[in-house]
């Protein structure tokens, strides 16, 4: 199985493919190839100190698209519609939002699109056939980097297409200790982007780090 990260160099993008290079083909994508290979150097390295097989490239993100089973769009939501303008090649592929709307203003808010969530614009925005599924929103960038916790945390996953969710369901249960649930439809992918700003606020509220979920 092979995983493409769009903007698989940024926080989320280089620990995922920590997590995932073990398991899996990780195809890092950049706007700048150069920069992809980089990051895909210093994760092997870190990855081979531990004794760890992996299978990692770095790559264009148009290349990540193209080379890969499913697609992760590992970037800021507010490159999202201007970086999905430039790539192409979508037609039947998985593709995955972790993406989250939101802004900091006094506190931590969901300032979703008009599609009303950010997996709702990747499906607007991307051909009919791409089957879109939304999972790892709540999961923490700092959480994905330490290699020597576990991930003792529950993945949402939303989308319209039972055999892309039941895939994507696969994939989060092959990392850590993650456990993947079967969060509905795509249009649920509002309520689970909102979680995150809502887990923010917790944190900052109640000065803790990198707050997570676990369903019981
Ligand atoms: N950070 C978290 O803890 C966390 C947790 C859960 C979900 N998420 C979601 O995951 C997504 C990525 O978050 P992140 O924190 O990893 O983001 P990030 O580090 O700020 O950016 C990720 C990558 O996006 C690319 N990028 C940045 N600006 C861009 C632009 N103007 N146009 C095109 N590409 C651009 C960059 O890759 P190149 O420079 O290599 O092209 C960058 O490395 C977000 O939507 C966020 O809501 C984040």
């Amino acid at each position: 199985m092979r995983i493409g990260i769009v903007g698989g160099t940024g926080d989320i993008g280089e620990g995922m493919a920590l997590r995932f290079a073990p398991f899996f083909d990780v195809i890092v994508g950049s706007r700048e190839k150069e920069k992809a290979e980089a990051s895909c150097g210093c994760s092997i390295d870190m990855l081979k100190k531990r004794g760890t097989e992996c299978s990692l490239t770095g790559v264009s993100n148009q290349t990540a698209v193209d080379d890969a089973d499913i697609v992760i769009l590992a970037i800021p939501f507010k490159t999202l519609g201007g970086t999905l303008e430039t790539l192409q090649g979508f037609e039947n592929k998985i593709v995955v939002s972790p993406v989250n709307p939101m802004e900091k203003r006094d506190f931590f808010e969901f300032v979703p699109p008009p599609e009303g969530s950010a997996a709702l614009m990747v499906q607007r925005m991307l051909p009919k056939s791409a089957r879109i599924c939304s999972a790892f929103n709540t999961i923490a960038a700092n959480k994905w980097r330490a290699l020597d916790e576990s991930l003792t945390y529950s993945v949402p996953v939303c989308g319209d297409d039972t055999a892309a969710k039941r895939q994507v369901m696969e994939v989060v249960n092959r990392i850590s200790n993650l456990q993947a649930f079967d969060a509905g439809p795509l249009a649920v992918s509002s309520l689970v982007e909102s979680l995150t700003p809502l887990l923010l606020n917790i944190a900052r509220y109640n000065r803790l780090k990198d707050v997570g979920i676990q369903f019981r």
